[in-house]
């Protein structure tokens, strides 16, 4: 039954009806749609539009309609209602028959499905602080056991100075910590009723907002009828989070994939979550971690998808608007999807620590540490630098480390250096010296673990 065929002398055309129905899109947000559907049938009875009886009523039968029905349920999916709000009112009236039809008084679908949608949203942002939280998890799991790995760190793709696996790992956990809190800001923003706010320009009833919101778990109302039903920013918002998130996934994705590849081998990836070629028998590729890396252009299709729709739309509730579920839900399963098959990879992760520490040594990452000493040694640093590319370059000719070429070598560009260049250039003293906070010191990253640790149980 449509709910809106009394001013109608035509049927919809049935290639318009399916163009038109979100059925098939909303049914998502059954659960949310019975919740604010009992809080407003407790209204009801404040507005004296309900007995108590009634309403008491109207709520068995809404439980048992979501009682019964789960999400692949053929009676939702293969209904001919237009969307969630029709076919649950359809289901009421089954049930109730004229009592059911005393629900919507007073409320519109324009409200009806940014509530739904809001409440929906608060429960994928709770889900989504636990995964986050799982992976974070994962990376400092990895850093404490990768404690002793050290490997190059890299700027342009070019060796630039050595650090740790784990140094690598707690970068991670950063991000991802910001990411949590970006969602922890959303939540804040979305935890906000619209119901009440009617089609537009607020309801007629004489209704307590703030304890219909509460009935429903927010925290508190929209202040403006008319913003109540046009804002969508909590998606846009969500969704911009989820693509910086995902941003973030995508880069340690390709960090791994490289340290994975035959050129680096600094990491092996499990076989669990590698596949096979058809054709090259000795192929291992990282399909896991490239699908995270392309899962994030997909993420961000949603959110481009939102912003345009909405550019430009003007007040209030516009049809367009249907349009901004579809994205939203598929950015949100691939989000959850990739911070889960993000933790497998990191759980399975072997660290090749011979070949890491080997490549650390090369590409001449020590000489900032030349430039450094000669710096010690009361030369300025821009003329230090220049006598340590020099002897770079000298060494690179000669096929040889810094710290292999003799002292007599050294001497020939800078007069000042003595043997104690060798303890400088040694990997460990580099280590040392990096300890300010956030540095890569063994010190350093022992407090940030310890850090980290104690931020996970928060
Ligand atoms: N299906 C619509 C959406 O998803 C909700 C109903 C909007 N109101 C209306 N008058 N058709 O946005």
């Amino acid at each position: 039954m449509l709910l809106w065929g009394g001013r109608f002398t035509k049927k919809p055309n049935i290639f318009f009806k399916q163009f038109n129905d979100s059925l098939k899109i909303d049914y998502k947000l059954l659960q949310q749609e019975i919740l604010a559907s009992i809080a407003w049938s407790k209204i009801l009875v404040d507005s004296k539009i309900l007995s108590e009886e009634e309403q008491k009523k109207i709520e068995h039968s809404l439980k048992k309609i979501l009682k019964k029905t789960t999400l692949n349920s053929k009676s939702l999916l293969s209904s001919n209602s237009e969307d969630i709000h029709s076919w649950i009112e359809n289901q009421l009236i089954n049930d109730l028959g004229n009592l059911g039809k005393k629900i919507h008084t007073g409320r519109s679908r324009n409200e009806q499905i940014t509530t739904d949608l809001k409440l929906w949203c608060k429960i994928q942002i709770i889900n989504l602080i636990s995964g986050i939280k799982h992976l974070k998890k994962s990376f400092v799991e990895l850093a404490e056991n990768t404690y002793d790995a050290i490997m190059p760190g890299y700027t342009h793709l070019q060796r630039a100075q050595p650090i740790t696996f784990s140094h690598w790992c707690l970068a991670y956990f950063e991000m991802l910590k910001r990411d949590e809190s970006r969602l922890n800001d959303t939540l804040k923003r979305t935890d906000v009723s619209p119901l009440g706010s009617g089609a537009l320009a607020g309801t007629t009833l004489n209704i307590d907002r703030y304890k219909l919101a509460k009935l429903m778990n927010f925290k508190s109302v929209t202040a403006n009828s008319l913003d109540s039903v046009s804002d969508r920013d909590y998606v846009v918002e969500l969704l911009s989070v989820a693509s910086i998130s995902m941003l973030h996934l995508s880069r340690f994705s390709e960090d791994l994939i490289f340290f994975n590849s035959g050129e680096s081998n600094f990491i092996e990836l499990s076989d669990n979550i590698t596949t096979g070629s058809s054709l090259m028998p000795q192929k291992k590729n990282p399909d896991a971690l490239e699908i995270i890396r392309s899962k994030c252009g997909r993420v961000y299709g949603s959110l481009i998808s939102i912003l345009v729709i909405l550019k430009g739309l003007p007040l209030s509730y516009n049809k367009d608007m249907q349009e901004d579920k579809e994205g939203l839900f598929d950015a949100i399963t691939t989000w959850n999807d990739c911070l889960k098959m993000s933790c497998l990879v990191l759980k399975n992760i072997k660290i090749n620590y011979i070949n890491c520490k080997k490549a650390a040594r090369m590409g001449y990452s020590n000489a900032t540490e030349l430039a450094d000493y000669l710096v010690s040694k009361g030369i300025s640093f821009r003329e230090s630098h220049s006598i340590a590319g020099r002897l770079v370059l000298h060494a690179i000719k000669e096929n040889s480390t810094l710290e292999s070429l003799p002292l007599f070598i050294f001497k020939k560009y800078s007069e000042v250096i003595e043997k104690d260049i060798y303890r400088y250039l040694s990997i460990d003293s580099l280590f040392k010296k990096r300890n300010s906070i956030g540095g890569v010191s063994s010190t350093q990253i022992k407090i940030a673990i310890n850090q980290a640790k104690k931020e996970l149980l928060d």
